[in-house]
């Protein structure tokens, strides 16, 4: 593995809601000015790149991901010279600036769809999936929306359905048009010609759909979507080369990245889009939805370092806008015992740590009565499932009211917990979650094993203990996590010489390293230790 740093591989990626990160212009919504004003902020926290959820202009039924022009931005977010001075002031501290491309489908707001839906020999009638009635009145195969529902719309107008894998405002693009492939590398060349150095692409498996759209075959499962097996819309033939064309076009603009948000996502499918000729990366979701144990992360972070040997190179994920917070999804201690141990495992694994804003503080979803329930799945499936509002909720940046996000009412709830955590009182307190984040993230920066180095899981470890060895040339690195609420006697690897071991990081500072004379470690509830072993 090269010595050069390269930004993508050797470093963090923050993804920021930007409706929920700062509001400087006090109307409730977050936007590209407030991003700004927290750069210092970024940048002492040592993230690489901040990839920004969508922030173009967009008719909101999705949060952003319904786009209706890909080439400008939303006036709530500000306009192009907000962002072009986003990208300068980033770049001036090193922070590289990644956009959310959402490809699979439009707004039904998008210029191109309302062309598309004026009549069937409209010249855009076959940018997005338009199909005669089956049999008299019904829709033209069985596939579903992940949303709820059918997947088709019927369009009493021009008498045909149109596909939408989401809500019925979300139409799918017809890929195999050429016209809407060349529209979309466009959309890429103009944000690389304005400065991006990076891309995060929504769906992006579920660009082509099987051009027979043959029915879905059935399977069990609750609801209507997760009844299928989902072999004709998504996962086509067709989607390798156009990677291969996406990865050269980035390629030629110099270092520029991709990471493919893996839809339905195996690990076995994440590889399949990633590495030289396709993406740069492609998210594997298993990590997100593993019990707290300590042995379901070893076998799920086994199987993704088997699958990326030998020169593949994985990425972690612990938290983003779709899913319930760690902090909240596994229940952790609210003094952030437990946290430190989750942020010292996403930030040693081999691979690209991708951290969601709040994190860094250990914020928790917050609580919404049905009436502030925002995110139409949430609507739509109450009490069953709430929706993904509980993770968007504003930054709590210190005790002001509305936790210093904005001024005014945020157009959602902030955490009623934000006058006992928020940034400033974490950047007071050396004990802190963030402050732990800011030491874990100088080390790696620092430490050739934690970013470039071997990975090497450890065996015979008590059952409540994830261990690891990272290396580089010389430099062995042993992370010990205890994901238990008990304490652990832990083993060394024999080939350790215990009198040489050096303390990199200890998440509970008022234990003292103890190694007793029978070469163990007891680790405290919830302990993460970060050792350098390399003199054995
Ligand atoms: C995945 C995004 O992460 C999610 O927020 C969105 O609702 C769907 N794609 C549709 O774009």
């Amino acid at each position: 593995m090269s010595d050069e740093y390269i930004w993508w591989r050797d470093g963090i990626i923050y993804q920021i809601y930007p409706r929920s990160f700062m509001d400087a212009n006090n109307d409730g919504v977050g936007d590209l000015k407030g991003i700004i004003t927290h750069l210092d902020y970024l940048a002492d926290l040592g993230v690489d790149a901040i990839w920004l959820s969508p922030v173009y202009p967009s008719p909101d039924k999705d949060f952003g991901y319904d786009v209706s022009n890909y080439v400008d931005i939303d006036p709530r977010f500000g306009n192009m010279a907000d962002f072009d001075e986003l990208i300068s002031a980033a770049h001036h501290r090193q922070i590289r600036v990644m956009m959310d491309l959402v490809l699979n489908h439009t707004s039904d707001q998008h210029p191109w769809f309302q062309q598309s839906r004026r009549s069937q020999d409209n010249p855009y009638r076959d940018w997005y999936l338009w199909r005669p009635c089956r049999g008299g009145s019904k829709p033209p195969n069985n596939w579903q929306s992940v949303f709820g529902g059918k997947g088709w719309e019927y369009d009493l107008k021009t008498g045909e359905y149109y596909f939408h894998i989401f809500l019925r405002e979300q139409p799918d693009l017809n890929w195999r048009n050429p016209e809407v492939r060349a529209a979309m590398l466009n959309v890429f060349r103009f944000w690389l010609d304005r400065g991006v150095d990076g891309f995060r692409l929504d769906v992006f498996n579920g660009y082509f759909k099987d051009a027979a759209l043959r029915d879905n075959p059935g399977r069990f499962g609750l609801r209507g979507f997760d009844r299928q097996q989902h072999i004709y819309d998504a996962d086509q033939p067709e989607l390798l080369p156009l990677l291969g064309e996406i990865r050269t076009m980035l390629d030629s603009h110099g270092s520029n990245y991709a990471v493919g948000e893996t839809f339905l996502s195996s690990p076995e499918k994440a590889l399949k889009y990633s590495g030289p000729g396709k993406l740069h990366a492609a998210f594997n979701f298993k990590v997100t939805q593993q019990r707290w144990q300590a042995a379901r992360f070893a076998r799920c972070i086994w199987e993704w370092e088997e699958l990326n040997q030998p020169d593949g190179w994985p990425s972690y994920v612990l938290n983003n806008h779709d899913i319930p917070r760690s902090t909240t999804r596994y229940h952790f201690d609210l003094a952030d015992r437990m946290a430190k141990v989750a942020a010292a495992m996403l930030l040693t694994l081999r691979g690209t740590p991708f951290m969601y804003y709040g994190e860094e503080i250990g914020m928790r979803d917050v609580r919404l009565s049905r009436t502030d329930i925002m995110d139409p799945p949430g609507k739509k499936y109450w009490p069953l499932y709430k929706g993904r509002d509980g993770c968007r909720a504003p930054m709590q940046w210190n005790d002001h009211p509305q936790a210093g996000f904005s001024t005014v009412k945020p157009w959602l709830k902030v955490h009623p917990e934000y006058r006992k955590r928020n940034v400033q009182q974490q950047l007071a307190d050396p004990d802190s979650l963030l402050n732990f984040y800011r030491a874990a993230i100088r080390l790696r920066r620092n430490t050739p094993a934690l970013t470039r180095g071997t990975f090497r899981l450890l065996e015979g470890m008590p059952s409540s203990v994830l261990a690891y060895i990272r290396e580089q040339n010389s430099q062995k690195v042993l992370v010990i996590l205890n994901f238990g609420t008990g304490r652990a006697v832990t083993p060394f690897p024999e080939w350790v010489n215990t009198r040489s071991v050096k303390l990199l990081l200890n998440s509970r500072a008022e234990n003292e390293l103890a190694i007793s004379p029978n070469e163990r470690i007891t680790l405290a509830p919830a302990q993460a230790l970060i050792l350098d072993v390399s003199q054995a």
